[in-house]
């Protein structure tokens, strides 16, 4: 498995070119993409700048000697890498599993080009049955779940190794919505946007262009 997130990652970097800011996905298959940059940096002279998408993308860039930028701070992204939790037919999404979806989808949303590498496990008929993550304000975040809980949705309050409440980069909670399947992708991601308290939520449907999916049996393949 390590091997193939490696080979996903490394190929994704071949997009990358002299003078690019690059977005900086988060997770263990874009932590390969990144690894791969810092490589050609330090051994190649590749100059770019980096816009993260969590606090851990971040502190592995500084470690590689990546060049960062606040996203403030430039004009566009170039292009940004990312991995993904499930990719649909029609190249809809689910993302979050590492609880960086809201810096994430901001960095996507004002990215000329956007990839996921994934494996081919990722690659599924229909969304749902990776949880759903949902980003929420602290603040009423038990209402929020309990109106969760009378549309059916199985909500679950995500929690750290030792239990305690997720608190994630940008000081909000997640809320795991355990659905099975999800029948109409678009019409869910409308009823998240339109609840108060929803900050963000891990369905990513249309932002994708370009997969890479790497498998055992195959190799690389690329998915447009
Ligand atoms: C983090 C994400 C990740 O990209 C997603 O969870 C995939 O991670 P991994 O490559 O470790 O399976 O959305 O919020």
């Amino acid at each position: 498995m390590e091997n193939i997130k490696k080979l996903v990652g490394v190929e994704a970097a071949k997009f990358v070119k002299d003078g690019m800011i690059v977005g900086l996905g988060t997770g263990s298959t874009a932590a390969f993409f990144v690894a791969e940059l810092g490589r050609r940096v330090a051994e190649e002279n590749l100059q770019i700048v980096g816009v993260t998408t969590s606090s851990v993308t971040s502190e592995q860039a500084r470690r590689l000697g990546i060049a960062l930028k606040n996203i403030d701070d430039v004009d566009a992204i170039d292009l940004t890498v990312d991995g993904a939790d499930e990719i649909d037919l029609e190249l809809n999404g689910i993302k979050g599993g590492g609880a960086a979806l809201l810096m994430e989808k901001i960095v996507a949303t004002y990215s000329r080009d956007y990839i996921w590498i994934v494996d081919d496990a990722k690659m599924v008929t229909h969304l749902g049955a990776f949880p759903l993550p949902v980003e929420v304000v602290t603040f009423g975040y038990g209402q929020v779940f309990r109106l969760f809980e009378k549309l059916g949705f199985n909500p679950v309050v995500r929690v750290d190794v030792s239990g305690e409440i997720v608190v994630t980069d940008m000081g909000n909670h997640i809320i795991d919505l355990h659905l099975a399947e999800i029948k109409d992708p678009e019409r869910l991601a409308n009823l998240l946007d339109q609840t108060v308290g929803v900050v963000e939520h891990g369905l990513f449907n249309g932002m994708v262009k370009k997969v890479i999916v790497g498998s055992a049996s195959e190799g690389v393949k690329i998915i447009t």
